[in-house]
């Protein structure tokens, strides 16, 4: 989480302090609900991506009558689905209810709240509450944080009508903003950042109640869950230089959420260019520097159960 890279969460700052250790050091623990912004404004900014992937699994799902969202957050991308399938129910399931109040709130305001629900609780237990087999599943960002991978995808799969899909965005490809050398500080600071979120997202990962270590061969995973016709396609989202001031002020979260949650990693000189390109007054930062831009990849995995 976080930002957005291809995890997308992490988060803005860390509440808690591991008590066994003799300095305060910060834990992986997610407090989604102020998240919320941050998790509508990126998947707002990322809709043409989210657009051509349901474009896609349109031609793979016809007229589905159940769609569900596992883990939606805000229900950006849930709309986004009773949009784009204007015959089907969509649930949209999470953990949190401020953020489904939100889903919520959004489907009435895009006037498809009639064809729209909720469900909260723990995941993937909560999927037992459901009343009828889903026949489209989409799990957006949200297996990698559940602790067993290998037992949700099961319980997924089990929650589908026979001929159902199940869809999981897992990976694609860490985003872009800026040119390797960008002209201030050592080139690559990119690379490194991403590095340094790989480090916090294993983190998160072990630390997740009844973490179990996963080779993330997702349509390996989806055939052993019992699914079948396994396929896998990636998205681009391409907001070339000049950006936008909504492409500018997500880069300044990103780099925002980073520099709060991998700060300490850092060497001084990152730091201090991760300073200037966040101050709203110096011409280098992400809210004026010309060359600034998104590009991103995600990748969908998708399987269905056998009639
Ligand atoms: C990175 S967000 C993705 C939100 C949305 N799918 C999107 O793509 O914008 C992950 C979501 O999973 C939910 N979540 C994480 N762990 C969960 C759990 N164990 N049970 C239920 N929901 C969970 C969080 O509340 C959060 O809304």
């Amino acid at each position: 989480m976080a930002h957005d890279h291809h995890h997308t969460d992490t988060p803005k700052h860390t509440h808690t302090h591991t008590q066994s250790h003799d300095h305060a050091h910060s834990n992986t623990d997610i407090d989604w609900a102020e998240m919320a912004g941050h998790l509508e404004s990126q998947a707002e900014l990322f809709a043409p991506l989210y657009e051509s992937a349901l474009s896609w699994l349109g031609k793979e799902v016809t007229e589905p009558g159940l769609i569900v969202d596992v883990g939606s957050g805000p229900g950006v991308v849930s709309c986004l689905f009773a949009e784009v399938f204007p015959g089907a129910r969509v649930l949209a399931v999470d953990g949190s209810v401020p953020l489904l109040d939100r889903a919520r709130a959004r489907a009435e305001r895009q006037g498809v709240g009639n064809r729209f629900g909720v469900l909260a609780g723990e995941l993937p237990g909560v999927l037992d509450e459901l009343d009828y087999p889903a026949d489209l599943l989409w799990a957006g960002h949200s297996l990698h944080h559940l602790g067993d991978q290998r037992a949700a995808l099961t319980a997924f799969g089990e929650r589908l009508a026979p001929g159902g899909t199940l869809a999981i965005l897992e990976g694609g490809l860490p985003s872009r903003f800026l040119p390797r050398d960008f002209g201030i500080g050592r080139p690559g600071l990119q690379a490194r950042l991403d590095a340094l979120q790989e480090k916090w997202f294993e983190q998160m990962r072990t630390e997740l109640p009844g973490s179990v270590t996963e080779a993330e061969d997702w349509p390996a995973l989806l055939s052993s869950a019992g699914l079948k016709y396994a396929r896998t396609r990636s998205f681009l989202l391409d907001l070339p230089a000049p950006a936008s001031d909504r492409a500018r002020a997500y880069a300044a979260e990103i780099f925002s959420r980073l520099r709060d949650s991998v700060a300490d990693d850092l060497d001084s000189d990152d730091r201090a260019t991760l300073d200037r390109l966040l101050d709203p007054a110096d011409p280098a930062s992400v809210h004026r520097r010309p060359d600034l831009f998104v590009l991103g990849v995600r990748t969908v995995h998708t399987a269905v159960r056998p009639a």
